[in-house]
């Protein structure tokens, strides 16, 4: 069974069949303006910040077949009344002689036949722009002339989301619409809360004269809302009301009578639904919009600006769904997790606080250094606003207001209110950032501390390093009784919740990285005190992780309040977790043997043929000394479930101990353009990793969830391009060193890195999985295997032969 299909040509994916067992989404615009489409032309736009500025209601956990967010109608007369219908599918459900849903790079396309009438809908957000373009084309596919009339609608929500679902009273009291009409017929029906009346409005309007409109979505489905989305009765009357709602549930539907198009014939007609400060402010815009040409050009424009976003970095390897993924899919969800973090999807809903994640995007900006340096760079700036004084970081943000909070952590009395890992990710994003830019000013630049005084002015500020040197020794002093890092209310697994003074050794791991990080830094500004007193603690940490953390075959996972390991042979739950394994390879701190003993130890207990689990076995009973974690049935979630994101910490440890058959197997076991065959068991999108697959001691083994805002984005780019193909940015040049599997014999790269481009082959003659025999560049050969910054815009190449 498939859904659709892969056009890597044209870089889509095509949904052929809108019944797709989940929603299947796409993003438009950014998180400056925009959101959510699903492949049934359904909505969620929003506006800087999806919990305090929403403009579309769409409610996910609705059944797939309901409104959400906004359709297309299109009506012709039958009989006494009219066949109303949607070309989206939903909500109506007709019968289509066509369906397809043109996944794009930042756009949706919906093209559709049904009653012998093509619909084709664009829906896109200009570069830069605080609207929502939906360019309809519609063409009389049948033998005969036929009156058409279109009715685009969309539903509002208020802009604060969840007080929507928690106040039925204020909510309607306060939102109102108002239409504007000029005299060629244009109509812009704006719309807003009371409050943001003179500051702030949304409008949706059109480009061809509307014959009425409606804003109440009472009036709209009729007989006091027992008319339906499905079966609405305003639509059987020849008029809507021209009704300016002054309170209730807001709507907005243009009635366009588009006359009689001629068999073959193709009428045009765009929607925008936007946000301004005022109608007098949208007026000059919402006019170019008007403009079919100025689509067009928005449109190229948009095309062009993700041609030179992927251009950056694209791969040839022997592997169909390797590229693919790399040159387009994998790329556009880096993007997507860069300017969504983890707030809004249709898993992440985006209501309340929850905000911009600290150690999520710091991860999601070396997803995309390569591609987009400016954008990280900005992000980075962002995170480091909301980091403490004392080193240690805000665990989320609002990015409207900037305020930010302690996450879950507020919800359990008592417990600590930090995270052990935050601060530390954002150590690995600058050191990234600095090696693939070579930004080193960047560091003197001064950026405030989160604490504020009472008029909300930062108490401190300091030098992006001093940021950085801040986090390191806030660890350094937060360690418990075996010196290893304390947990916090948890690390990067949110979900195991210890007593307080229980110790985290993924934080020791991480830690170790980041003093990796710091050592090189420091060596690279040549300051040697900084070298010797970061290499200090990394021997002492990786001294102490040896000591107490090795389980004979592997390395537990936390120590709880008491001492006693978890994440133990002699556990009978949680014997073995994945991030105990990968990261002290990652760290360098596991000696040989223990790598390859603690490597092996994930193939044999915790890989499934749909990636590597998190632990095992699952937790099966609730127990609130382990929090979280055991809310979730065996198998589910960080309960043993493959929880994507910590695969490709296992393909890069791999690749670090020279395994570059098994770093591949892994990698391709949870590629998901390869799910497009089995599709019935993993059911979300083919083409973006999901958080989630539900592991082996689930029943429904191989089910995915929770698609697009997942840190796998971003590792699985850096462990495909970076320790596969290994290609890595250092302060001193392109470092290239790639692990790939053996039966490859090369693959080419085209990189843009440090305003040059590098074109790199890879030859492997001798079907060697790592080591590098002559590096030749420019047809010169270089001694070792870090090729040198051009930075002269011009093209060069490279030729690596291998062992
Ligand atoms: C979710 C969170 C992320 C966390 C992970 C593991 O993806 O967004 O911050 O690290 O779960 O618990």
């Amino acid at each position: 069974m498939q859904y659709g299909y892969f056009d890597d040509e044209h870089r889509e994916y095509v949904i052929t069949n809108p019944k797709t067992p989940v929603k299947w989404i796409n993003y438009v615009g950014t998180l400056a303006f925009g959101g959510i489409v699903d492949h049934t032309g359904g909505a969620l736009i929003c506006k800087e910040d999806p919990a305090l500025n929403r403009i579309t209601k769409y409610i996910p956990q609705l059944p797939s077949s309901e409104f959400k967010g906004g359709t297309l109608y299109l009506r012709f007369k039958q009989g006494e009344g009219y066949k109303a219908f949607s070309p989206f599918f939903v909500p109506t459900l007709d019968p289509y002689d066509l369906y397809e849903c043109h996944v794009g790079l930042g756009y949706t396309r919906i093209v559709s036949e049904f009653y012998g009438i093509r619909t084709e809908v664009t829906i896109f957000v200009p570069l830069g722009e605080s609207r929502e373009i939906r360019d309809i084309r519609i063409t009389n596919v049948s033998d005969r002339p036929l009156e058409i009339d279109a009715i685009p609608v969309i539903e509002y929500t208020h802009f604060d989301a969840l007080k929507q679902f928690t106040n039925a009273d204020w909510v309607p009291q306060t939102v109102q619409s108002k239409a504007y009409c000029d005299e060629d017929g244009l109509l812009i029906l704006t719309q807003y809360a009371f409050m943001n009346k003179d500051t702030r409005i949304n409008y949706f309007t059109s480009n061809c004269p509307i014959s009425s409109f409606e804003s109440d979505r009472s009036r709209f489905l009729g007989d006091n809302e027992y008319g339906t989305w499905a079966n609405l009765l305003s639509l059987q009357q020849e008029e809507l009301s021209n009704y300016e709602a002054l309170r209730g549930d807001n709507i907005a539907a243009l009635l366009h009578r588009l006359g009689v198009i001629q068999s073959s014939e193709t009428t045009r007609l765009i929607t925008q639904l936007g946000q301004d400060e005022s109608i007098e402010k949208a007026l000059p815009s919402i006019n170019r919009y008007r403009d079919s040409e100025q689509v067009d050009r928005a449109f190229d424009e948009l095309a062009a600006s993700w041609d030179t976003y992927l251009s950056r970095l694209q791969v040839e390897t022997p592997d169909a769904n390797t590229n693919s993924l790399l040159n387009i899919h994998n790329l556009r969800q880096c993007h997507t997790t860069m300017n969504w973090s983890r707030y809004l999807s249709l898993y992440q809903l985006g209501l309340g606080a929850r905000g911009i994640g600290f150690r999520d995007s710091s991860q999601d900006v070396m997803g995309v250094l390569v591609s987009a340096p400016e954008g990280g760079k900005e992000l980075i700036r962002k995170l480091l606003q909301v980091q403490k004084r004392d080193g240690s970081a805000m665990h989320q943000f609002n990015p409207l207001t900037m305020v930010a909070n302690e996450g879950h952590s507020r919800e359990v009395e008592g417990a600590p209110r930090y995270y052990s890992d935050d601060h530390l990710w954002i150590v690995l994003a600058v050191a990234a950032y600095l090696k693939e830019t070579g930004d080193l000013a960047f560091l003197d630049e001064v950026v405030p501390y989160y604490e504020k005084d009472k008029e909300g002015q930062p108490l401190e500020s300091g030098m992006v390093l001093d940021h950085l040197k801040r986090a390191i020794e806030f660890t350094w002093s937060d360690v418990g009784a075996h010196g290893l890092p304390l947990l916090g209310f948890a690390d990067w697994n949110d979900t195991v919740n210890l007593r307080r003074g229980a110790e985290s050794l993924f934080a020791a791991n991480l830690y170790g990285k980041a003093l990796l990080e710091m050592m090189e830094l420091a060596q690279h500004l040549g300051d040697q005190e900084s070298v010797a007193r970061y290499t200090e603690y990394y021997e002492a940490m990786k001294q102490r992780v040896n000591e107490h953390a090795w389980d004979g075959e592997w390395y537990v996972r936390y120590f709880d309040a008491d001492g006693s390991p978890i994440g133990s042979h002699r556990d009978i739950e949680g014997q073995i977790y994945a991030n105990g394994q990968s990261w002290p390879v990652i760290s360098g701190f596991a000696p040989p043997d223990r790598a390859k003993a603690a490597l092996d130890a994930v193939y044999r207990r915790l890989n499934t043929r749909n990636g590597i689990k998190l632990s095992t076995p699952g937790y099966d009973g609730f127990d609130p000394a382990k929090g979280g974690v055991t809310t979730y049935p065996p198998g589910a979630k960080e309960n043993g479930g493959i929880f994507l994101h910590a695969n490709p910490w296992v393909i890069i440890a791999e690749t670090m101990v020279g395994n570059g058959d098994r770093a591949f197997e892994y990698y391709s076991q949870i590629n998901p353009v390869a799910k497009n065959d089995t599709i019935e068991e993993f059911e979300c999108e083919p083409y973006v990793y999901p958080q989630n697959i539900l592991g082996d001691e689930h029943p429904q083994f191989g089910l995915a969830r929770n698609s697009w805002l997942t840190g796998t984005a971003s590792w699985a780019y850096q462990a495909a391009t970076q320790y596969i193909l290994g290609i890595r940015p250092t302060y001193e040049g392109l470092l290239i060193d790639p692990c790939i599997p053996s039966k490859w014999d090369g693959f080419k790269v085209i990189r843009e890195y440090r305003e040059a481009i590098y074109q790199i082959e890879v030859k492997n003659p001798d079907r060697a999985f790592e080591g590098v025999k002559s590096v030749k560049v420019d047809g010169k050969g270089i001694t070792g295997n870090v090729v040198p910054v051009f930075g002269d815009g011009k093209a060069h190449q490279v030729e690596i032969i291998r062992v």
